[in-house]
């Protein structure tokens, strides 16, 4: 069992002046541009919820996976609209973190840049932590999808899941064993640790790691993200990575990758914490990241 220090995430959080995107977000069955391997918005990529009035709404809800209880918190944009497919986004919290953490850090600081037009859900895991024995927390995400997609309208070529740590081990865990479900995932400072069932196929797949993490040492975190440059036909090489003390992050993108399945790689000069920041920087850079590369498939 890896011990974890809590760490300082709500502070962190809490000391944030959140920039807020106001972009606009073009949506419907006709106006998702052919980018190259993009997936053009079909109509069965449209849920069962969608011209249908919610089923569900903001709130924690529970569900029983493999005989045991577990809850998640959903939270819907402002003025949901049933006939508008929206993106599904899962934030996975930290070990020893809750789904009130995710929550209350406005899901890792995304929320806010999504301007209304993403549905998200922060799960909670057994012992606040996914361990996902026997797979039973991959079961579980595959339960919340079949009533989020029953209930609401969501573009289920717009899934993507998020987290830190074990949140993000998470996620990998997720693009390995639903890659046909998850669009894309993004994984901070995480590593193999909620396992990774098949892994064969390829996902769009966002890396950030500290230089200095002492935590889940940034090798960890190449090596997760090796299986996806290798599934993703990527060419192989070493990314640039920033030295201790120099305040920055690099970011690489992968070139060579099959269509629609980048992989973003961003080592940041810090340790083991989430929402990174450049020295001299008011703000993280890892919102925006993320929200970019998980904005490019609209
Ligand atoms: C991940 O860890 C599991 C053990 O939990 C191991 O069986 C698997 O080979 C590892 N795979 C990858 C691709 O990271």
């Amino acid at each position: 069992m890896m011990t974890f220090s809590a760490l300082m995430f709500t502070s962190v959080l809490l000391g944030l002046a959140l920039v807020v995107n106001s972009q606009i977000i073009s949506h419907g069955p006709s106006a998702v541009p052919a980018s190259p391997g993009s997936r053009t918005l079909a109509t069965n990529d449209l849920s069962t919820g969608c011209g249908k009035s919610p089923t569900i709404t903001s709130g924690v809800y529970s569900t029983t996976v493999n005989g045991q209880q577990r809850q998640y918190t959903l939270t819907l944009p402002q003025n949901y609209n049933p006939s508008n497919p929206y993106k599904l986004i899962f934030g996975y919290h930290w070990l020893g973190g809750t789904m009130n953490d995710v929550v209350s850090g406005s899901y890792y600081s995304i929320q806010p840049l999504a301007d209304n037009q993403a549905i998200f859900v922060a799960p909670q895991g057994i012992d606040n932590g996914w361990a996902n024995s026997d797979g039973d927390d991959i079961t579980f995400t595959d339960q919340m999808l079949d009533t989020l997609k029953a209930g609401l309208c969501i573009d289920e070529s717009k899934i993507y899941s998020m987290g830190w740590s074990y949140g993000g081990s998470m996620s990998y865990a997720l693009a390995c064993a639903r890659p046909n479900v998850f669009r894309g995932v993004a994984v901070m400072s995480g590593a193999n640790l909620s396992g990774c069932s098949a892994g064969t196929q390829p996902v769009a797949y966002y890396g950030q790691h500290g230089v200095s993490d002492t935590v889940l040492p940034i090798d960890l975190g190449r090596q997760i993200r090796d299986t996806f440059v290798k599934d993703n036909l990527c060419t192989s090489q070493t990314p640039q990575e920033p030295a201790v003390g120099s305040g920055t992050h690099i970011k690489t993108e992968y070139s060579g990758c099959s269509g629609g399945h980048p992989v973003w790689w961003i080592a940041f000069d810090g340790p083991h914490e989430p929402l990174a920041t450049d020295a001299g920087a008011s703000s993280p850079w890892t919102p925006d990241q993320i929200w970019e590369f998980f904005s490019q498939f609209d």
